[in-house]
């Protein structure tokens, strides 16, 4: 997508796309500044009456919708001051060892030729997230099904086709709620050490989640969770196979390994576009936006602004300052950030300390079905 952006960025910074009924934003700038200003682009696509497709039978939309990701202030902050403690830098880099650990059993398994995606980018973060709620880790197949439809992109091109995508789509957030409600009870009747025995008893000012709200967080972080943190390590290492003798730097220390996985963040973000909607009119890039309007926000586009970034089209590991946009910015700045560059460097490192030499075996690189994640489906490599 990347010489779309480029193309967009010069000709059309924003625009109105009559196809898809969206504005679509480019520019570094305009990005930040649909993300900053929450009161003039909310997030929650309830506002213009987004999002009721997916409602359930009863005309309910799913939970997940009754999360932060989805509430604007000072709702959102209610829902965030419950939960953010759990993910503090210094909350999360209690769980480094026990990080390591699963990387650790992941790799005791690997072939010398192994798809990295299936074998560690994607069952670790899992595993780590599930452990983290309390949800047996035996579990993950059915997760792995649920995200995938999740993120999937309707291909659909008659109305038929449409209508099972949001069957499935609809289903799946009806499996979820019920897995998820009754895990709920079962830590209601015997509490344990875990987020959701928390999050029942997490009280903000005088406010608990109610039962709808913790479905909709469990749901939330198994899905911003996963395929996220899955493509920031697929990505990175993509980015490092392609540059020669970068392992020997970061083995040497001459290269900061947590310096270029931000750069890989930049370079290929795995979450390529958010979507807000005006709740009044708007000049932005010298186009009026009416209210009540869908806006999508670039970041991959943002993230290789030649107005922001030098040499925006090439992945400099030590590049610094690095200011991406990949985790969003302001009031939704992702909860699990930390969380995120602590997996990927516990993977990228274990990697780079078990094995001499890492190479991508030539094969065609399948990407993701989705319009906003980034990525690859299968990562082949070979080590010794
Ligand atoms: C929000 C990206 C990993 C939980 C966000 C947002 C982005 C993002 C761009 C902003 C959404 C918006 O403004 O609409 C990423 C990337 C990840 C990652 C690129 C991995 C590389 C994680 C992980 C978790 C997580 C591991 C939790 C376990 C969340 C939550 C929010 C969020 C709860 C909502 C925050 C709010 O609305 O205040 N993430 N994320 N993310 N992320 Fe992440």
């Amino acid at each position: 997508p990347f010489g779309w952006y480029r193309e967009m960025r010069a000709d059309s910074p924003v625009r109105y796309d009559a196809d898809r009924e969206l504005w679509d934003v480019f520019r570094y700038d305009d990005v930040k500044y649909v993300l900053d200003n929450d009161g003039l682009f909310s997030a929650d696509p309830a506002t213009a009456g987004f999002g009721e497709e997916i409602a359930d039978s009863e005309g309910e939309p799913p939970p997940v919708f009754d999360t932060m990701l989805f509430a604007d202030p000072p709702e959102h902050d209610r829902l965030r001051g419950v939960v953010a403690e759990f993910f503090s830098p210094r909350a999360i880099n209690e769980q480094a060892d026990r990080i390591r650990g699963l990387t650790e059993r992941y790799l005791d398994d690997l072939n010398d030729e192994f798809d990295l995606v299936s074998e560690l980018a994607y069952p670790m973060p899992v595993d780590v997230i599930a452990e983290m709620l309390g949800v047996p880790t035996d579990d993950r197949a059915m997760f792995k099904r649920w995200s995938d439809t999740l993120i999937e992109r309707p291909e659909a091109t008659t109305e038929a086709e449409m209508e099972s995508f949001q069957q499935r789509q609809r289903e799946t957030q009806r499996e979820m709620s019920e897995y998820f409600s009754s895990l709920i009870e079962t830590r209601r009747a015997d509490p344990q050490d875990d987020l959701i025995t928390a999050i029942i008893d997490a009280e903000v000012d005088g406010h608990r989640l109610s039962e709808r709200e913790m479905v909709g967080f469990c749901t939330l972080l198994l899905v911003a969770g996963n395929i996220t943190t899955t493509n920031l390590i697929t990505n990175a290492m993509r980015c490092f196979t392609s540059r020669s003798g970068l392992f020997d730097e970061f083995r040497s220390g001459e290269t900061e390994l947590s310096t270029a996985i931000e750069e890989a963040l930049r370079y290929r973000s795995p979450v390529q576009a958010l979507f807000r909607v005006t709740t009044e009119p708007i000049d932005l890039g010298g186009r009026e936006i009416p209210a009540g309007e869908g806006v999508v926000a670039w970041l991959g586009s943002a993230n290789r602004d030649e107005r922001m970034f030098d040499r925006p089209d090439e992945f400099v590991p030590d590049r610094q300052p690095n200011q991406h946009l990949s985790f969003g910015y302001g009031t939704h700045y992702c909860l699990g950030a930390p969380l995120a560059r602590l997996e990927a460097k516990i993977a990228l490192e274990s990697l780079l300390e078990r094995f001499e030499t890492i190479e991508p075996v030539e094969t065609d690189l399948r990407p993701i079905r989705s319009s906003f994640i980034y990525g690859v489906e299968k990562y082949p490599l070979r080590i010794r």
